[in-house]
């Protein structure tokens, strides 16, 4: 920190709440493709994009000329007052992307936990039913259901409650730290089993209107579960009628090496959540779901003042162009190979990494005091995360003990860049192994 930081530091401490966390101490000037410039110069390779929101790149040209272009003709009209062809096309292209041969409908709203709060409400519209079920080490946003559907208790929950009523959780598969204690796979993936039981003990079927998912947990620790998993929970979803979210708020938009990530499990889900990276970092979420279920809830029953702007709607129509037909699809799935053999061989150097997982490059690593206990090295991955932010990396963490290093750097990372935040990672990590 020096000059312009310290000083706007000092603002920003007086003036704005703490609440408002920050993961480090930089203030941007600019950022373009994978790397940032801070406001006295300092060079940022960017590993976290905006907590993986911008894998197109910052600045990405495309969206720049497509918010430039909307921004000089119409900002806002609101669609509930005068529509605009781009909130249509984007509906139009994510229900054909969209996995599922049925009828597809979608609507926009402005966040990733808003997004989350309307597939709610139109799986509870649809079936009648009050009650959701989610998932220990979940999360999906901060608003009152938001963060109710939220596994972590501190600091998302602690102080804020009531929380929203009819809301059950169950664990997750989590399979590092089975919270059956079982091990993969003679397991037999006991953990989807489990939905069935969970109606008996917990809340009935019958009084359940959907499930909610991500298919790789993102703020929990990219826990990734096995290939079995999602078909299972589908198939007994099916079995009593209740909706499958599945929120895709933080592993969509191509950020696992296909556009979904719930692809991976060839599962169809009835309802998808998306956010954060879908609009090159312009507020935007949608909910895609069955057209009959989308199309259920009354007129006026959903929508919102800046739900589905049309300059955040032409910024996500220029991101599908640039992940569709300028091939950056293809570019994530090299990316996540890198990751991957690079995390690997860390691995095998360094007993603190437990497990590394995650697919495509939404990878993570999972650091542990050692291997046989596998007490969560929290304190090693703050240092971790401070010491690569000194050498100009910018990294998260991530996971309900902190302990997890997740990589959401932009696809569009040249390969002298990212080797560059590698070797700053591989280095801190030696040393914070070592002290
Ligand atoms: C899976 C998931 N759902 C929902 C949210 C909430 O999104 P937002 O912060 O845009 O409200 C997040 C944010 O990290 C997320 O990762």
């Amino acid at each position: 920190m020096s000059g312009k930081t310290d000083a706007l530091l000092e603002r920003r401490n007086h003036h704005v709440p703490q609440g408002p966390f920050n993961v480090t101490t930089a203030f941007v000037k600019e950022a373009h493709g994978a790397v940032m410039v801070d406001v006295d110069g300092r060079e940022l390779i960017d590993f976290a994009g905006g907590i993986g929101v911008n894998n197109v790149g910052h600045c990405h040209p495309k969206v720049v000329t497509a918010i430039q272009d909307q921004a000089g003709k119409c900002i806002h009209s609101c669609f509930h007052v005068a529509m605009y062809e781009a909130y249509v096309e984007l509906a139009e292209r994510l229900n054909h992307l969209a996995p599922g041969d049925f009828a597809k409908m979608t609507m926009f709203a402005n966040s990733g936990a808003e997004a989350v709060e309307n597939a709610i409400k139109v799986a509870r519209y649809a079936t009648k039913r009050p009650a959701i079920i989610c998932f220990e080490n979940a999360f999906h946003g901060r608003t009152l259901m938001g963060m109710t559907l939220t596994s972590k208790v501190k600091p998302y929950k602690f102080g804020y409650g009531p929380l929203a009523p009819e809301v059950y959780r169950m664990p997750y598969a989590y399979c590092y730290r089975c919270s059956f204690g079982l091990t993969y796979p003679s397991c037999g993936t006991a953990c989807a089993d489990h939905l069935e039981e969970f109606f008996i003990n917990h809340v009935a079927a019958e009084q359940t209107a959907a499930v909610i998912a991500e298919p790789i947990q993102g703020e929990g620790g990219f826990v990734t579960p096995p290939p079995e998993y999602f078909p299972k929970l589908k198939a007994i979803c099916e079995k009593y009628g209740i909706v499958l979210i599945i929120d895709e708020v933080q592993s969509g938009a191509g950020r696992t090496g296909k556009y979904f990530a719930i692809d991976h499990w060839g599962v169809t889900p009835d309802v998808i959540t998306m956010a954060k990276s879908f609009a090159g970092g312009m507020p935007l979420s949608a909910v895609i779901g069955r057209a009959d279920m989308m199309n259920a809830s009354h007129v006026g029953g959903l929508g919102g003042t800046y739900s589905g702007n049309p300059i955040a709607c032409r910024a996500a129509l220029a991101v599908l162009e640039i992940l569709f037909e300028d091939n950056l699809m293809a570019q994530s799935v090299k990316l996540g190979n890198v990751l991957e053999a690079r995390f690997n061989a860390l691995q095998q150097r360094h007993g603190i990494v437990g497990e590394v997982r995650g697919k495509g490059p939404m990878l993570a690593m999972e650091l542990v005091e050692d291997r046989e206990s596998k007490t969560p090295a929290t304190d090693k991955a703050k240092a971790l995360v401070g010491r690569c932010f000194d050498k100009g990396l910018v990294l998260l963490s991530c996971g309900n003990f902190g302990n997890v290093i997740r990589t959401l750097m932009p696809l569009v990372i040249t390969d002298e860049q990212l080797d560059k935040g590698l070797a700053i990672l591989e280095e801190s990590l030696e040393e914070v192994e070592r002290s």
